[in-house]
């Protein structure tokens, strides 16, 4: 039995509290937010401990793990601390806003990085899972083209967007780390964006963007992405090569389509926001993280495919504000 702490008791840290709470060989034992009665709010829902103070969480020798779902500002001083006091890690995505607090963080947690992992839920997904299954035992041939649509259905609130480190950063992170999972190693990136939304533009943030990314392999991935989408959560992936095409749909509401008069196959619409639509996902990736600390092998995404993610999030800033082609790494 895993007894596991939850640093940051926001919006994904109330979803891995839920998980936890249910997985049989984990006991959520405390949550940790200073924001005065936010962990409490949480804590009483399971039975668990709460507190106000993080450093509460490293000196309670009885927790073994600690999920981070804290500001991404935080990520790598909870990483350090946590890892410092013995505990395996969680972090959420992304690990820092900069790949040098990264490589100090790397620096300070060397010989147990095995212990610690990062959220990239999306490789848990199951449609995401049976895709890469299949392109591994060679449906589409060599992989050619991925081409990865993600857009939210609104933007996040305007305090979170001020933190966030920007769309390459905090949300095209998921989707460069999805072309590593599905492509390998990325070369080169151009991207080119814009802000439609006047809050966005504000902030000096973008809001709309397209990425290709040019994989050593020569395969190339094209990520679109948007704060906003009238239907909803649109999240859809598609590999192609010389035998064929694989893709994951979106889920939707429910799965029977209406014919009409006034329209045909009319759908349900799409699951609503990443809480519904990756619900699976976050269960698989607790699991995931639980079995392998319990087991003593190293989880994975690991800090090192996190690192990863953000050199390309870097470079395609840089793209973005050079309107050139950038290498990577
Ligand atoms: N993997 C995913 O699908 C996913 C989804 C959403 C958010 N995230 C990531 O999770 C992190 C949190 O995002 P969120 O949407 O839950 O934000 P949120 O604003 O809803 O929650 C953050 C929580 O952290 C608390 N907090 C503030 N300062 C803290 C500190 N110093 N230590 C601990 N807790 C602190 C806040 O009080 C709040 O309760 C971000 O890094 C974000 O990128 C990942």
């Amino acid at each position: 039995m895993l007894r596991l702490a939850i640093i940051g008791a926001g919006r994904i840290g109330q979803v891995h509290a839920r998980t936890a709470y249910a997985h049989p060989c984990a006991e959520l034992a405390v949550i940790a937010d200073p924001v005065p009665g936010a962990a409490a709010a949480v804590a009483g829902r399971y039975g668990a401990r709460a507190t106000e103070s993080i450093d509460d969480v490293y000196a309670d020798p009885s927790i073994d793990a600690v999920v981070i779902c804290s500001p991404t500002a935080c990520h790598v001083d909870q990483i350090m601390a946590s890892v410092a006091a013995g505990k395996a890690v969680l972090t959420e995505k992304p690990v820092d806003l900069s790949v040098d607090r990264v490589d100090e963080c790397l620096a300070a947690i060397a010989g147990n990085e095995h212990r610690v992992m990062v959220g990239f839920n999306r490789r848990f997904d199951p449609g995401v899972i049976e895709l890469k299954t299949r392109l591994d035992a060679g449906e589409v041939g060599e992989l050619r083209q991925v081409t990865i649509i993600s857009r939210d259905p609104a933007a996040a609130p305007a305090q979170y967007m001020l933190s966030s480190g920007g769309i390459f950063k905090d949300m095209t992170i998921h989707d460069f780390d999805m072309a590593r999972f599905l492509l390998g190693d990325i070369a080169e990136v151009c991207a080119s964006g814009h802000a439609f939304i006047d809050d966005i533009r504000g902030i000096g943030d973008i809001d709309t963007c397209s990425v290709t990314l040019t994989a050593a392999t020569g395969a190339t991935a094209t990520i679109l992405n948007s704060r906003v989408c009238a239907a909803g959560y649109d999240q859809r992936i598609e590999v192609f090569g010389p035998k064929g095409a694989l893709e994951t749909t979106n889920l939707r509401t429910t799965g029977v389509r209406a014919s009409g008069a006034a329209g045909t196959e009319v759908a349900g619409p799409y699951l609503p926001f990443f809480l519904e639509r990756y619900a699976a996902a976050y269960t698989a990736e607790l699991d995931h993280f639980i079995t392998a600390i319990e087991a003593g092998v190293a989880p994975s995404p690991s800090i090192s495919d996190g690192r990863a993610a953000l050199v390309i999030a870097e470079a395609a800033g840089a793209s973005l504000a050079s309107k050139a082609q950038v290498p990577v790494g």
